[in-house]
């Protein structure tokens, strides 16, 4: 608890720039829970050292995401929106909740499975270990819930698993956290291949509505999605390019699948596809506007991330303190 209100924690990767995936699965659902909970996000640079970055695009990317977080509608003066990198924290609870993870946990993760295909040049050690700092990031806040895409519910899991196992030792050290998963949004898929998650690396432009895509882009994108040869507009599960479709209107227009099928009744598939490209070109369009002011005003910014790495610093360093010490590190003399 934090001034009397439960911990919700999360964050994203901080290289690229944030996909729809990412807004519909997460970022909108932060922005709903924000006002019930004390919210600290982050900007995941830690992880994403997993795999080779541009120093300076990167360091671009990461501020990029951070305004894009603001702009999506957390007020960072009320939200602790700030960088992992910035609070030494993560990488020192990190190494010590390495100590209390199985190889054989490791070894199940989906995640480092595909990312080690994907990236079979550079299978590193962090990527490997990349749960227990993600773990870190959530046990380090005392996070009651973390508002997740499904993808990221392994994680999650593993998360729950070693708060159990350090808790079973050491008493109530970790509160262990919840995931918040919405019922829609969840898995966005893929425009081009409604069997493949929509993401940030997908070589195919076309795959991926990105936030920052202009309302051309977004209309073409959704006018060349693949779907099926049928023309009904139905939820089924042996359709799931439209089946994604409206997952995506649902979310963005908040109508049912049975309003969306009622809406759409002997209207072909291209009527339906204008419909979401205009719904979510108009949903992203106060958002693209705010980041666009956001990052002409540097000042404000950089002084919201002052602010919030020096209030992460704090929330971090009192359970960091607290683990060391049931661990039975040696005390500082202060
Ligand atoms: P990342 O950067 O891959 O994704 C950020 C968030 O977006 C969600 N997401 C999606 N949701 C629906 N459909 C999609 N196509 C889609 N693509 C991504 C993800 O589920 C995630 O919620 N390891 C994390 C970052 C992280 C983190 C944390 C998250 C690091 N530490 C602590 C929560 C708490 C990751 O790579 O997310």
């Amino acid at each position: 608890m934090i001034n009397d209100k439960r911990i919700i924690y999360s964050g994203m990767q901080a290289t690229g720039t944030l996909t729809l995936g990412n807004y519909l699965g997460a970022l909108k659902n932060w922005v709903t829970l924000s006002s019930e909970y004390e919210c600290i996000y982050g900007v995941m640079d830690l992880h994403s050292l997993t795999v080779r970055q541009v120093p300076a695009k990167f360091r671009k990317s990461a501020r990029s995401i951070y305004a894009l977080y603001v702009a999506a509608g957390l007020d960072p003066e009320k939200n602790c929106i700030y960088y992992q990198s910035h609070v030494s924290g993560h990488a020192e609870l990190s190494w010590i909740l390495g100590c209390f993870t199985y190889m054989g946990e490791l070894n199940r993760m989906t995640q480092f499975k595909d990312k080690s295909a994907k990236h079979a040049d550079n299978i590193n050690a962090g990527l490997y270990t990349y749960p227990v700092l993600m773990a870190a990031d959530i046990l380090l806040y005392q996070a009651d819930l973390v508002p997740i895409g499904v993808d990221q519910k392994q994680h999650l899991e593993i998360t729950r698993d070693i708060a159990q196992r350090f808790n079973a030792i050491y008493g109530d050290v970790f509160t262990v956290p919840e995931a918040y998963v919405p019922k829609t949004g969840a898995k966005i898929m893929s425009l081009q291949d409604p069997m493949k998650k929509m993401s940030k690396s997908d070589e195919n432009v076309n795959a991926t509505i990105l936030l920052l895509d202009s309302k051309d882009d977004i209309l073409r994108k959704f006018k060349r999605a693949v779907t099926d040869s049928d023309s009904a507009v139905r939820y089924a599960e042996e359709k799931p390019g439209i089946s994604n479709l409206m997952g995506i209107y649902s979310c963005v227009t908040g109508k049912s699948f049975e309003e969306i099928e009622k809406e759409f009744d002997g209207r072909g598939y291209g009527d339906f596809k204008a419909a979401v490209g205009e719904a979510v070109a108009d949903a992203l369009a106060p958002l693209k506007a705010r980041y666009q002011e956001l990052m002409a005003d540097k000042a404000y910014l950089d002084s919201m991330i002052k602010m919030n790495d020096e209030k992460a610093q704090y929330y971090a360093s009192k359970t960091l303190r607290k683990v060391q010490k049931k661990v039975g590190l040696t005390e500082r003399i202060r």
